[in-house]
């Protein structure tokens, strides 16, 4: 591709922004409005669903979902926002003593120094089903058949589930002073941060309708760059500081089983790199053309924080 046809990609974060905090304010004010939340509970699900973050996944999703042939509606957005639903809550249950133990997350108090390790724990599963139900409605609101609309709610659920998010974590966690060798370092990845990543990109395909042909592209290409985040936030973490990342940098501290840890900094710079390739060329064995997911790509190992 040559320059002047790669995106802007900083402009593009930029743009999608707005609608995706918009919807994600539209999720907490209707959660704040159940009168079976506790408002100690929906307090703490706002702090940890509305204070920042890049947004990556919801924008990946409605992304995929216009790169099938997708109209943009506050209704994608709905849809997009269930993702980030379910990673603010890892986040908030990643920062708790018994796991990450950190305090600081986006340049602010975590949820559980804000609102206490009980009504964060709480707060947090409680995001689960109020995630997939998000997710349902909006698939429904989308005119989505009934079946597409179960299987979104259930590719979200598969994704966050013990064979994905929640199983990676755990995995992360027994990892804790252990030197995992590559294998079970690509699977801990691949669990615990592409399985999600790889969802965005899937649910935003099958909720536009998109061939068999091109949601196994995109799930592919949302593999490859699932994998290729993670090891970029564990380069991150070996390398940027507590200011730019908004987040103490711990993996060594804890003795995480990294990339960085496992490879060094050069080679595992390499292979996410190659990662990225791996999901560039995934869209074009599916013929999907899209410069926004080409950038976003490559965002996902050149970002700063
Ligand atoms: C951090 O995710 C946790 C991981 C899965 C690696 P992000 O880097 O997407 O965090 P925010 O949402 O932008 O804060
Ligand atoms: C978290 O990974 C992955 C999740 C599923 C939340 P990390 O523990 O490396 O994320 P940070 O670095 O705290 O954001
Ligand atoms: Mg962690
Ligand atoms: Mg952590
Ligand atoms: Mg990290």
């Amino acid at each position: 591709m040559s320059a002047e046809e790669a995106l802007d990609v900083t402009a593009y974060l930029r743009e999608e922004l707005p609608p995706v905090e918009a919807a994600l304010e539209r999720a907490v004010i209707a959660i704040e409005e159940r009168p079976d939340v506790a408002e100690e509970l929906a307090q703490a699900i706002r702090h940890g669903v509305t204070t920042g973050g890049k947004r990556l996944r919801p924008i990946l999703c409605v992304t995929a979902y216009t790169a099938c042939g997708g109209l943009r509606s506050d209704g994608v957005y709905d849809l997009a926002c269930a993702l980030e639903m379910i990673h603010a809550y890892s986040l908030m249950h990643d920062d708790l003593p018994c796991m990450d133990d950190a305090e600081l997350r986006r340049g602010r108090p975590t949820t559980h120094i804000a609102h206490g390790e009980a009504v964060t724990t709480r707060a947090g599963a409680a995001l689960i089903p109020l995630a997939a139900i998000q997710a349902l409605r909006a698939a429904r609101a989308l005119r989505c058949e009934e079946e597409t609309s179960r299987l979104v709610a259930s590719l979200l659920m598969q994704a966050a589930g013990a064979g994905g998010m929640v199983g990676g974590q755990w995995v992360d966690l027994l990892g804790e002073g252990q030197a995992f060798g590559p294998d079970e370092l690509n699977a801990l990845h691949r669990r615990k941060t592409g399985a999600l990543l790889a969802a965005s990109l899937e649910i935003g395909a099958v909720a536009a309708g998109a061939t068999e042909d091109v949601r196994a592209g995109l799930l592919e290409y949302g593999r490859a760059i699932g994998l290729a985040f993670q090891i970029a936030d564990d380069i991150l973490d070996a390398t940027a500081s507590a200011e730019v990342l908004g987040k103490n940098p711990s993996d060594e501290e804890l003795d995480k089983s990294t990339y960085v840890a496992l490879f060094g900094l050069d080679e595992a710079r390499r292979r996410a790199e190659a990662e990225v390739a791996r999901a560039l060329a995934a869209l074009e064995s599916a013929r999907v053309s899209s410069l926004e997911l080409d950038a976003l790509a490559r965002f996902v190992v050149e970002r700063g924080s």
